[in-house]
């Protein structure tokens, strides 16, 4: 990335306009966090209700008591392990922060990422970047700076290209702010990757019980009709199914002999299945299928987020 490019973005923000840039999880809608008018335009640019949180991104854990008035043992040693990379911690708020970027809560998603263009961007920046993923709300979250484009276009005043982003889902959400950390949202830092650290087993808080209202079910999804279904099950829906064309994204083999139906083959690793998703699904999106169909993916916890994901992306009614 071009140092003119940055310096560009940091004066935008500086200006309280809107910079969209890539983070190893999902492109980011970033404004300074300090500034009520520029995050205000966050709202305004996806559509999101005002109760949504925002996260705050970091450069550096040397910024870390700007926005958090504490950071427990449990938050810190996370932190040490995680950061920079695709953790968000959710932890008690200092005072001063906008009401608006925490939809009133007492407590604040901070992330330092991993990116380098982020990285430059922050570290050039100086203070805290304000950004969800740069989509309309309820959408899929954009991985590359043309679905940004797509999603957003000339309501940003600036794009930062950084290619395909690696990891291609958003951040694991865990909130610290009490006795036991607990999971918010599922990412490819891993329920087990975070109990290893905290030598205590962690559990997902459970969406009934979900304050952050961002967690609710519309979220994700491609705006054709999106099913999942097991393998097993396959056959049956075929005879029962009177939508084409449909298209089948699967990540096991599987013979289908049918003009009506486009086969998309998956990876069958979780990394390079998650890194593809977005993508994959935001593409079949456009080709006017009647459905989309997904085969099931493993039951095991390596497959929590995408699996988390696909439910998400299947849930619109
Ligand atoms: O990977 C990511 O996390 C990306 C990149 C850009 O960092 N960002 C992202 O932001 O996914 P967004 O706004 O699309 O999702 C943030 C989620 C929301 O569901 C929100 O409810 C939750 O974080 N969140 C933010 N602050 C919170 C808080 N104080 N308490 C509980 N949940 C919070
Ligand atoms: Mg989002």
């Amino acid at each position: 990335m071009q140092v003119d490019l940055i310096k560009k973005a940091v004066h935008i923000l500086n200006q309280g306009g809107l910079v969209a840039f890539p983070t190893e999880t999902v492109y980011g809608l970033g404004a300074d966090a300090s500034q009520p008018q520029a995050v205000q335009k966050i709202f305004d640019t996806k559509q999101r209700p005002a109760d949504h949180p925002l996260i705050v991104h970091l450069a550096s854990q040397a910024q870390l008591f700007d926005w958090a008035r504490v950071v427990s043992p449990e938050a810190y040693r996370l932190a040490q392990a995680f950061w920079p990379g695709p953790l968000t911690l959710i932890l008690p708020k200092q005072e001063h922060v906008l009401a608006s970027v925490t939809g009133g809560q007492d407590s604040i998603g901070l992330r330092i990422p991993a990116h380098p263009v982020a990285r430059a961007l922050l570290e050039a920046f100086g203070k805290g970047i304000a950004a969800p993923s740069a989509n309309q709300f309820t959408h899929l979250s954009p991985t590359t700076a043309a679905a940004v484009e797509e999603e957003l276009g000339a309501k940003v005043d600036l794009i930062l290209d950084g290619g395909a982003c690696q990891i291609g889902l958003e951040s694991t959400i865990v909130d610290v702010t009490g006795e036991e950390a607990v999971i918010l949202r599922p990412g490819m830092i891993s329920a087990e990757m975070i109990a290893a650290v905290l030598g205590q087993v962690v559990s997902y808080r459970s969406e009934a019980s979900q304050r952050a209202p961002g967690m609710h079910h519309l979220h994700y999804a491609p705006m054709t009709r999106t099913i999942l279904i097991r393998k097993a099950a396959w056959p049956d829906f075929l005879r029962g199914n009177a939508d084409f064309p449909l298209a089948l994204v699967t990540h096991t083999a599987m013979t289908v002999e049918n003009e009506h139906i486009h086969r998309v083959q998956m990876p069958a690793q979780v990394e390079p299945y998650a890194h593809l998703l977005y993508q994959t699904l935001r593409d079949l999106d456009h080709q006017h299928f009647a459905c989309i169909v997904i085969e099931t993916v493993p039951e095991d916890a390596a497959w929590d987020a995408v699996r988390d994901r696909l439910n998400k992306a299947s849930a619109r009614p």
